[in-house]
């Protein structure tokens, strides 16, 4: 691994070996552009969305602040657990749909948002294998380490397969991906992490997927679908307290990257289903009034006694209504594919 201080984008090669066979092409490359961009680094490190969050009525944090290493953790702990049915439900579509998918899009450069493990991404993977389709895979994610161990092992899985990571947030790697050198381009963005965004960050996120996409290229999307609440709560208060901790875990978070004083046992984790807004809101709860510093953002924030912060929404959708949202932002839904108690969805657009 060779990394460019000079530069800070860390770009590395490898020869690899396969089965005891020497690869003398370069079948892998990772981009930071995460630490390259000092200002998005400067705007991520800053805390401004904390202290604006904490400031306002009612209290909030973005989500992103679960995703510390221990709650990256946790978040592949939730992906397994009985009552948390999205990920296994959309892992066995992908396993029925993916052959259709890759017909359909032919050989291509496979771009994945928030690619983590690439778990669900190795029944897509396989499927163009299957059918003799070249492809390069160009996941995208901000945890570099996650992404970099990833691309290590799918080279060993698949043999011909090139991966050309991006560590770098959606927007950053959107507005910078190169041409292709393929017929076609498909962007994936799987696990229903669309749910997580609100209405303006929705519409923000699909004004750059087509900014980047070209006329016939192609957009597949995982979605949560609505359905009776006790279902959707169960799977966000699980009873073995996995989604607790994830929750809680975001305030060990904060106090360890800017020298907070959150007393983890005087908040509790809640998650209700808003059906009039059809989301999953998690919260964190204070057991008691109580100020909390944080000295890093030179700020101290003041809860009352069962005042809540709002840590995340999972919108759940209706698969007309999303199929209308994308028509009318540019993209054509080709097929839908969906579970037996169409609890989840797979939609495979075309830019039009
Ligand atoms: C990442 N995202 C799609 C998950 C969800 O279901 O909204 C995050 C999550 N939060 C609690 N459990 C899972």
């Amino acid at each position: 691994m060779q990394s460019s201080t000079q530069t800070s984008t860390v770009r590395f090669s490898e020869k690899l070996h396969h089965s005891g066979i020497p690869y003398s092409e370069t079948r892998l490359h990772i981009e930071d552009l995460l630490t390259a961009d000092a200002d998005a680094v400067t705007e991520l490190d800053s805390g401004a969305d904390i202290k604006s969050g904490l400031q306002q009525v009612p209290k909030s944090i973005p989500p992103r602040y679960f995703y510390d290493d221990r709650g990256s953790e946790l978040f592949e702990q939730i992906c397994q657990l009985p009552e948390y049915y999205p990920t296994r439900t959309e892992a066995s579509i992908l396993q029925h749909c993916a052959i259709e998918i890759a017909r359909q899009t032919g050989s291509c450069e496979l771009v994945e948002l928030g690619s983590g493990s690439s778990t669900k991404t190795r029944f897509l993977l396989d499927a163009y294998t299957h059918l003799g389709y070249s492809l390069c895979y160009v996941p995208i994610d901000v945890s570099g380490s996650i992404l970099t161990s990833t691309a290590r092992e799918l080279l060993t899985e698949y043999p011909l397969l090139h991966v050309r990571g991006v560590i770098a947030t959606y927007e950053q790697a959107l507005s910078q991906l190169s041409p292709t050198e393929f017929p076609a381009r498909a962007i994936c963005f799987l696990g229903s992490t669309l749910g997580n965004l609100n209405p303006d960050e929705c519409d923000r996120f699909f004004s750059y997927i087509t900014g980047t996409l070209q006329s016939e290229e192609y957009f597949l999307l995982g979605v949560d679908l609505q359905k009776p609440t006790p279902i959707l709560e169960a799977a966000y208060n699980d009873r073995e307290g996995v989604t607790a901790e994830f929750n809680l875990n975001m305030l060990r978070h904060l106090n360890h990257r800017f020298g907070g004083h959150f007393n983890l046992t005087q908040f509790e984790h809640f998650a209700i289903y808003n059906e009039q807004l059809c989301q999953i809101e998690m919260y964190l709860r204070s057991l008691r009034s109580q100020s909390v510093v944080l000295e890093k953002l030179n700020l101290t924030v003041e809860f009352a006694e069962g005042e809540t912060i709002l840590t995340e929404i999972s919108r759940k959708f209706d698969l007309t209504q999303i199929q209308e949202y994308l028509q009318v932002r540019g993209l054509k839904c080709l097929d839908v594919w969906t579970d037996p108690d169409r609890w989840f969805g797979v939609l495979l657009c075309q830019k039009l």
